[in-house]
């Protein structure tokens, strides 16, 4: 198996229109309407504090993850998404890490991120990956959809 190669998608990336382009796409795809940033997509990224990983396959997207810095507090995951012909190959897992890393440096001391429970695969990997559950927010997608906010505390010594 391929390890991920992960790249940041920034305003002066060459290849950022079709990338755009497929993160759309794919977030078309794989979340409904009230959970989409596909609309929104290229708005949300030019926001100084938002960043943007992708990983490719071939020169092909094969997921991203956006994590924003509201403030020096806090970080928190705001989209992670794996074409589902690339699922448990690692993307996911190198994605969240590199997220995790990038907020790290910026001296945050939590990641946030919010997770329908029924999204057992995410659910798994945040765990895997250290985070805990705060509590559950009810009808935090629409009226019959909740979430789990989850949180990963830094030690910034
Ligand atoms: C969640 C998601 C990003 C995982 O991506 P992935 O590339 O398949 O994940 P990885 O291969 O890196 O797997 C890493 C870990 O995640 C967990 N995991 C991934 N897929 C899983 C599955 N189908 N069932 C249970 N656990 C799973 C496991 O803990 C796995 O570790 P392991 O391989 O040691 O068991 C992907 O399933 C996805 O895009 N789902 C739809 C969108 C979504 O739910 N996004 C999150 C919104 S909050």
């Amino acid at each position: 198996m391929e390890i991920p190669v992960i790249n940041e998608l920034s305003k002066e990336s060459k290849n950022r229109t079709k990338m755009v382009e497929e993160i759309v796409k794919l977030e078309r795809k794989l979340f409904p309407k009230h959970e989409s940033l596909a609309r929104s997509f290229d708005e949300e990224l030019r926001k100084r504090n938002c960043g943007l990983l992708y990983s490719e396959v071939g020169g092909k997207l094969a997921g991203y993850i956006m994590y924003s810095w509201p403030s020096s507090l806090f970080a928190s995951i705001t989209k992670l998404a794996v074409k589902e012909n690339c699922r448990r190959q690692g993307h996911g897992e190198t994605l969240m890490k590199a997220a995790i890393e990038k907020c790290r440096t910026r001296k945050i001391q939590r990641l946030m991120l919010h997770v329908d429970p029924s999204r057992t695969a995410a659910l798994a990997l945040y765990r895997k990956l250290g985070f805990e559950i705060d509590k559950l927010i009810e009808c935090y997608y629409s009226s019959d959809r909740h979430a789990y906010r989850m949180y990963l505390e830094f030690n910034n010594d």
